[in-house]
């Protein structure tokens, strides 16, 4: 992008670690796969048609609470800000905290931190052109390394949003190593901006995840087409099958390819055979469910304070605000 409000590194090539990370998900007893590979730009494209889908209630509600209540989420934060978001994607809703910064204040940095490079650049072009006094640092890189690397590089007091529930997708160990690393990156003056999505009927979060058209089975399969293309392997993607189910006692959606057959399947680039049994799963992601006051509590037992929360009038998703 030809802009001197512009400018983008990435950290390390997660894709380096794609072959090991592979090897070893497939090869565990329970088969699974590392969410983080949805996102290439197959994957990126299939993620922000969901967004869109009628049943995925999530980023339509997020969006409408950051509208109403930017002003208020960034009056409670020190001036002078400079705004973080980790797991960026396509930057469509920092677009209100942007506004909220830069009506108070005379210029503003955003760190976008995202694993895909190219959604980096797409997503933030917009806000330049729309925001004169923006600055745009892209980093791609994982949550880790990103945060790392702002803490060396970015100044002043830092609003960092993790939005989209994407902290639904860590068990409880990756929030542990999560919040334990966010707290030994942030200051005091630093906020945390979580947004969560809260438990409700499961039906309705079945069909988030399972929607009519079929873009989130794509968007499942879309991991094995990468493996094709990546690894050379040879997943035949009509033999597996979307399935998102609602787990009570988890609280949890877990998503899952089902291998309707008996099959051998063989990723060339790492040598392996893999054997699936008929009706065998690879699990590929889990969406943790929140109540309010579970995720307070969760939050204060990490050493954060809750500043405030905001949610929808239907009480479907909620932002927290913490230091
Ligand atoms: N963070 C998103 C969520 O939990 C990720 C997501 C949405 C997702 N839809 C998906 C992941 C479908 C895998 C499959 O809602």
């Amino acid at each position: 992008m030809e802009n001197e409000r512009y400018t983008c590194i990435t950290l390390r090539n997660a894709l380096d670690t794609l072959a090991d990370d592979i090897r070893q998900a497939l090869t565990a007893p329970r088969k699974w796969l590392p969410c983080k590979y949805f996102y290439d730009p197959t994957g990126n494209a299939l993620f922000e048609q969901i967004c869109e889908l009628p049943e995925y209630y999530l980023t339509r509600t997020e969006t409408a609470i950051l509208k109403q209540h930017a002003v208020h989420i960034i009056g409670r934060c020190p001036s002078d800000l400079t705004l973080v978001e980790l797991g960026s994607g396509s930057s469509t809703k920092s677009r209100y905290l942007i506004e909220s910064c830069l009506a108070r204040q005379q210029d503003l940095t955003y760190y976008a931190v995202d694993i895909s490079p190219a959604g980096l650049e797409n997503g933030t072009r917009q806000l330049l052109d729309n925001y004169p006094r923006l600055r745009v640092v892209g980093v791609a890189a994982e949550f880790a390394d990103g945060l790392g690397y702002l803490t060396t590089h970015a100044s002043g007091p830092r609003l960092v949003a993790f939005l989209g529930s994407t902290i639904g997708n860590f068990t409880e160990e990756d929030i542990a190593r999560f919040f334990t690393m966010l707290r030994r990156h942030l200051r005091p003056m630093d906020r945390l901006l979580l947004g969560v999505d809260l438990i409700k009927d499961p039906a309705v979060l079945e069909a988030a995840y399972d929607d009519a058209q079929g873009v989130t089975a794509k968007f499942n399969l879309n991991i094995l087409a990468r493996l094709n293309r990546e690894l050379s392997a040879n997943f035949d993607l009509a033999t597996f099958r979307h399935r998102a189910v609602w787990n009570h006692e988890r609280g949890r959606i877990e998503m899952n390819l089902v291998s309707v057959r008996n099959q051998r399947v063989r990723i060339g680039d790492l040598n392996l055979d893999i054997d699936f049994r008929q009706d065998e799963t690879i699990h590929t992601e889990n969406c943790y469910k929140y109540s309010q006051s579970g995720m307070e509590s969760l939050l204060t037992r990490h050493g954060f304070q809750v500043l405030g929360h905001f949610s929808d009038p239907r009480d479907q998703f909620c932002l927290f605000l913490a230091s």
